[in-house]
Order: structure tokens, then sequence, then C-alpha cells
């Protein structure tokens, strides 16, 4: 009895002054695939979990994120193409931040709704930093596609404009990502509730967490200012797109 909705969303680009999202074009449709799982992972997107290695297509707790970014051209930033992955009974979610202890964290949230049969639901929310106080954003994302069953959920979705730029001058793709879970009491989302934070990373570089010495920590931040690891033509190709844009 696998209990799945997927939710087809167009475009989520309606800003509410009250600060209430709007989900406009939802639509419904059974039996459509989320297939999320490691393939690619360093190579063609970067992919960060926890517990260490855990498979997002096994069987055993693995709360999972990947993310495949454009090149950033200015004034919009990236495009961004996002999996998401894990368990909760209320809500599983990404942040995206410059630092997870001061300023804000853009979350992308994918949801059950226990009032609803565990339908699928979407939601874009700002993190405060410092008081970890969620505020509904109207971010906008597209193709939002998600499935829950039981408690795992699984969602994909697309951010057309990021730019970690705009809060500090640095590389525009470069972000902490930040994986948790929280509970939804009636329509009231608890605390993001952090288990993984990947320290900085260039978001277009797949291979940026790839351990060459140790895991990623807040010390990768070495990443973010263009160190050469040589790798790749990848890597130095982005490399190169960041001194352009540093020096523009
Ligand atoms: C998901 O995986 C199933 C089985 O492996 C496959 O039949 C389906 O085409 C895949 N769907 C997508 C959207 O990749
Ligand atoms: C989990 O997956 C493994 C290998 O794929 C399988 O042997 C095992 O029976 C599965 N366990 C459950 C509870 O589905
Ligand atoms: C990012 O935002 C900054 C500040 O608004 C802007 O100067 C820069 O051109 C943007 N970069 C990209 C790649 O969009
Ligand atoms: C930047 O975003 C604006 C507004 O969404 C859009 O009209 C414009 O085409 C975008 N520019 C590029 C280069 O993608
Ligand atoms: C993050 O913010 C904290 C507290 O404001 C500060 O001490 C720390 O240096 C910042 N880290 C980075 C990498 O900017
Ligand atoms: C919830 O699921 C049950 C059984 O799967 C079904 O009978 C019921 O109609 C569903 N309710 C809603 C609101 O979808
Ligand atoms: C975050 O919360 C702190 C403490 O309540 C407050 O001083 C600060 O202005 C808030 N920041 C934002 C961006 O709302
Ligand atoms: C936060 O998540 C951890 C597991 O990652 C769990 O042990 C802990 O109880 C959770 N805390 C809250 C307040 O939900």
């Amino acid at each position: 009895m696998e209990r799945g909705w997927i939710l087809l969303v167009a475009a989520v680009g309606v800003y509410v002054a009250s600060g209430v999202q709007g989900i406009p074009n939802l639509s419904f449709s059974n039996n459509t695939q989320v297939n999320i799982s490691k393939n690619g992972c360093g190579v063609t997107k970067l992919c960060v979990q926890t517990p260490a290695n855990c498979d997002p297509a096994g069987n055993t707790s693995c709360l999972f994120a990947s993310v495949i970014s454009s090149t950033p051209v200015a004034p919009n930033g990236s495009a961004m193409s996002f999996q998401l992955r894990g368990e909760s009974v209320g809500y599983i979610a990404l942040g995206l931040t410059v630092n997870a202890s001061q300023g804000t964290t853009m979350l992308f949230i994918c949801a059950q709704n226990s009032s609803n049969n565990g339908s699928f639901f979407f939601q874009t929310m700002d993190q405060n930093n410092t008081n970890g106080v969620l505020t509904p954003t109207d971010r906008i994302t597209t193709e939002i596609r998600g499935i829950v069953n039981r408690n795992v959920i699984k969602c994909e979705f697309n951010v057309p404009n990021v730019n970690a730029s705009k809060t500090r001058i640095t590389s525009p793709t470069t972000f902490s990502l930040l994986l948790g879970t929280g509970t939804i009491t009636g329509n009231v989302l608890g605390p993001f509730n952090i288990s993984l934070n990947s320290g900085l990373l260039n978001l277009a570089n797949p291979a940026s967490n790839v351990p060459t010495t140790a895991p990623p920590t807040v010390h990768t931040t070495a990443s973010s200012s263009g160190a050469v690891q040589p790798h790749a033509m990848l890597l130095l190709l982005s490399v190169l797109t960041l001194h352009v844009l540093l020096r523009a």
C-alpha cells in the first residue's frame, strides 16, 4: 500500500506580502517516480549524506542530498537542481547558508501532511541562524516533485537563481549545505534540527567534497577561494570561472 503523491508545480514565483507562501498550479498524479541514488556523485553532482556513505536507494536510514549547479551568470547567479531524501514523519530539509551561526539559511522543505494521509508538500523558509526562527518566504522554485512512502520522503526541485554573493563578497556558488529534519504539528513546522553541516563547498564543483584529505568540515573554506585541487578540467574550468567572476 504505497501512499505516494506527486506534486508538480510549474513555478512558485508569487510574492505574497504577508509572507505566507502561495503555491499555485498544483497538480497531483500517482505512480510518478522520484529516483534518488548515488549515481554520478562526485562526478556530475555534488552529494552529501548522513550517516557517512549511506545509500539513499537502500533500505537503511539515510539523509541524502545532491546538487547540480550551472555556471553562475550575473546578475541572476546559478540555476541549481536539488534532490533530497530522508526519513521523517514531519519534514526533511536542505539549507543553504554562508555561515550556519549567523545570518540566515535558505531552507527548502519537503514534508508530509499527517492530517492528509501523509501527502507530500513543499515549502521554502528562511531560518534566522541566531535564534532558529523560521519565516515563510517565496523563493522561486520550479519543477518540484515529491513522494512520501511511510516515513521516507523523496523530492526534487530546481532553484533558478542562487547567488551567495548577495550576502558577502565571495564565490556566488559557495555555501554550506545543511541537512536536517523537523516535526509538523498541525500546520506548524517545528525547528530545523540540523544533522549535517557540510562546511563551505563550491556547489558548482561536484567533487568539492570528495575527500583528498579529510571529510568535509568547516575547514573546506579553501575550496571557495579557488584553491587548486588539480583533478579534472571540470574543476579547472569552474575555478577559472570563479576568478573571472571575482575580478568582475
Ligand atoms: C525510476 O526508476 C525506475 C526503476 O528503476 C524506472 O523504471 C523509471 O523510469 C525511473 N524514473 C525516472 C524519472 O528516472
Ligand atoms: C534491505 O536490503 C537488503 C539488500 O538490498 C536486503 O537483503 C534486506 O532484506 C532488506 N531489508 C528490508 C527490511 O527490506
Ligand atoms: C551576485 O550578486 C552580487 C551582488 O548583488 C552581484 O554583484 C553579482 O554580479 C552576482 N553574481 C552572479 C553570478 O549573479
Ligand atoms: C535574470 O532573471 C530575470 C528575472 O527572472 C530574467 O528576466 C532574466 O532573463 C534573467 N537573466 C538571465 C541572464 O538569465
Ligand atoms: C560565522 O559566524 C561566527 C559568529 O558570528 C563567526 O565567529 C565566524 O567567524 C563566522 N565564520 C565564517 C566562516 O565566516
Ligand atoms: C486516506 O487513505 C485511506 C486508505 O488508504 C483512504 O481510504 C482515504 O480515503 C484517504 N483519505 C484521504 C483524505 O485521501
Ligand atoms: C535574528 O534573530 C536575532 C535575535 O532575535 C535578531 O537580533 C536578528 O535581527 C534576526 N535577524 C534577522 C535577519 O531577522
Ligand atoms: C535532532 O535529531 C537527532 C538525530 O539527528 C535526534 O537524536 C534528536 O533527538 C533531534 N532533536 C530534536 C529536538 O528533535
